[in-house]
């Protein structure tokens, strides 16, 4: 429908800006492209040394998402429209236009997302990830069962099979952009948090 593409539209506008180079940019910093893992995220910001920056970063990457879903649901009205928004901006984060394409690997914009769709269970994400993180260090595998595990109480606790089916599609889109990460991890080689290099 029109509505559903204006709330993909409008969701891919907001995912694609990049926070990440914005800020690094603007700060004096590098390319983040050129150091780390390369990515434009938060985690990778971290790697700066600048933790102020990667706050800002995981924040502006969030509540992009938050954003979309919200205001595609009162501009466009209804839950069709919100999910078409989330789809949008995961998709601009990922894909956006102004870097040819090559963006993030969705982690703060899947919060985001989850925020504007249900913050419960956007807790739970977070609570998830936190854990991992702080028994691992490893900000990459923290993302990758949170995902996962996110889907789950949508679809059996909220019986929100809508919501459960995007965040599903949006969970497999945030693996496959981890696939690096996911052989570094079984190589005994990701970087932990905040670790240079
Ligand atoms: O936010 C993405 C995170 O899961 C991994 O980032 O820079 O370690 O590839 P990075």
């Amino acid at each position: 429908s029109q509505i559903g593409l204006a709330a993909l539209v409008l969701g891919y506008l907001l995912g694609s800006i990049p926070f990440g180079i914005i800020l690094t940019r603007l700060s004096g910093g590098p390319d983040l492209r050129t150091i780390g893992s390369g990515n434009i995220g938060a985690t990778n910001v971290l790697r700066t040394g600048n933790k102020k920056l990667a706050a800002l970063t995981l924040l502006g990457d969030m509540l992009k998402g938050t954003a979309a879903v919200v205001l595609a649901g009162w501009l466009l009205g209804g839950k069709a429209a919100a999910l078409a928004a989330g789809l949008g901006a995961f998709l601009g984060h990922l894909f956006p236009v102004w870097l040819r394409f090559k963006g993030g690997k969705g982690v703060a914009t899947f919060l985001g997302i989850l925020i504007g769709l249900n913050w419960s269970i956007a807790l739970i994400f977070a609570a998830v990830w936190l854990s991992i993180a702080y028994l691992t260090k490893y900000s990459s595998l923290s993302a990758l069962i949170a995902s996962l595990l996110t889907v789950l109480p949508l679809w059996f606790w909220m019986r929100d099979a809508q919501a459960a089916g995007l965040m599903a599609i949006l969970a497999l889109l945030l693996w496959f952009m981890h696939r690096e990460n996911i052989a570094r991890l079984l190589a005994g080689r990701e970087g932990k948090i905040g670790q240079k290099g």
